[in-house]
């Protein structure tokens, strides 16, 4: 059995089993909740996976679920430079349209923000902390696991379906292993993975999409600041000044990105095309 200490979670892994325990009860039943959900949906679009619950004690704070095997993440991917990834990214597009239009709750948490950025015609079930951690491929099958949403973000399971979207590419940009950074293609995995969402979701507004992260930029972008000094708070001050640096650069990238997609068009070019 191996066991890992992240921020506020604590995870046991052994042969069949991924244990998570978790200190806040309202996280913990959320995501029991919505992995609930999110295996019907998987089951109902046969288009991804969700990891099985096999326990669930809110009392000690337990959460267990099936352990996928041979697991690797699409992070895992991007990082050993496999090509795959930008297929497995356009399909994780389209599993969280698939999410999006089927998620349902019992309950209605809307995340925290202002009205003008949620519309309600935009409002859906949310992932609410999908990334490229999050999202996987074991034995060529694609699976979605962690179904809670971001601690940023609060306890919200609801709103506005670009939250999902902002996150998942504004993390592309954020995450970028330092010693990757001159070969780091945020710009062009995160215009895969908008395709197939897009590919699904005609509608997709890509000046909606640009002006939730823009507004989300300052405090996504202070957050990763928070997040990652932890991890690069030991070593010389070069290597954290060059880390500081590195994460600078990426977070004007992601800005440059968001920019560019408010001006594009909201009609795709291949239906200009068939026009
Ligand atoms: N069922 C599972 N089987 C095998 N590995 C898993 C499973 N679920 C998650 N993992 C791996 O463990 C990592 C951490 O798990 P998880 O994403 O659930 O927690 P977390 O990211 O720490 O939670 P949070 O994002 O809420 O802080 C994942 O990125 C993934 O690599
Ligand atoms: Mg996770």
């Amino acid at each position: 059995m191996s066991t890992f200490k992240l921020p506020s979670i604590f995870i046991e892994v052994d042969a069949g089993v991924f244990r998570k325990h978790l200190p806040d009860g309202t996280a913990l039943k959320a995501e029991y909740s919505r992995t609930t959900a999110a295996s019907l949906v998987a089951r109902k679009s046969g288009l991804f996976s969700v990891p099985q619950i096999v326990g669930f004690d809110p009392h000690s704070g337990v959460l267990e679920s099936e352990r996928i095997q041979d697991l690797t993440t699409l992070r895992q991917m991007a990082a050993a430079g496999d090509r795959q990834v930008y297929p497995a990214l356009h399909q994780a597009g389209e599993c969280l349209e698939a999410v999006h239009a089927s998620l349902r709750a019992e309950n209605v948490d809307l995340l925290p923000l202002p009205a003008f950025l949620q519309p309600e015609e935009e409002r859906v079930f949310l992932h609410g902390d999908f990334t490229f951690d999050n999202v996987g491929i074991s034995l060529g099958r694609l699976f979605i696991y962690d179904w809670s949403t971001a601690s940023m973000m609060g306890h919200g399971n609801y709103g506005s379906r670009y939250f999902d979207l902002v996150w998942f590419t504004g993390y592309l940009f954020q995450t970028a292993p330092p010693r990757l950074f001159w070969r780091w293609n945020a710009e062009k995995m995160a215009r895969v993975f908008l395709a197939g969402y897009r590919s699904r979701y005609p509608a997709f507004d890509p000046a909606t999409y640009a002006r939730l992260g823009v507004c989300l930029y300052p405090s996504m972008t202070d957050w990763w600041r928070h997040f990652c000094q932890g991890s690069s708070s030991s070593g010389s001050h070069l290597r954290r000044a060059t880390f500081a640096f590195w994460r600078n650069v990426m977070a004007r990238r992601w800005k440059v990105f968001l920019l560019g997609e408010a001006r594009r068009s909201p009609v795709p070019p291949d239906a200009h095309e068939l026009a």
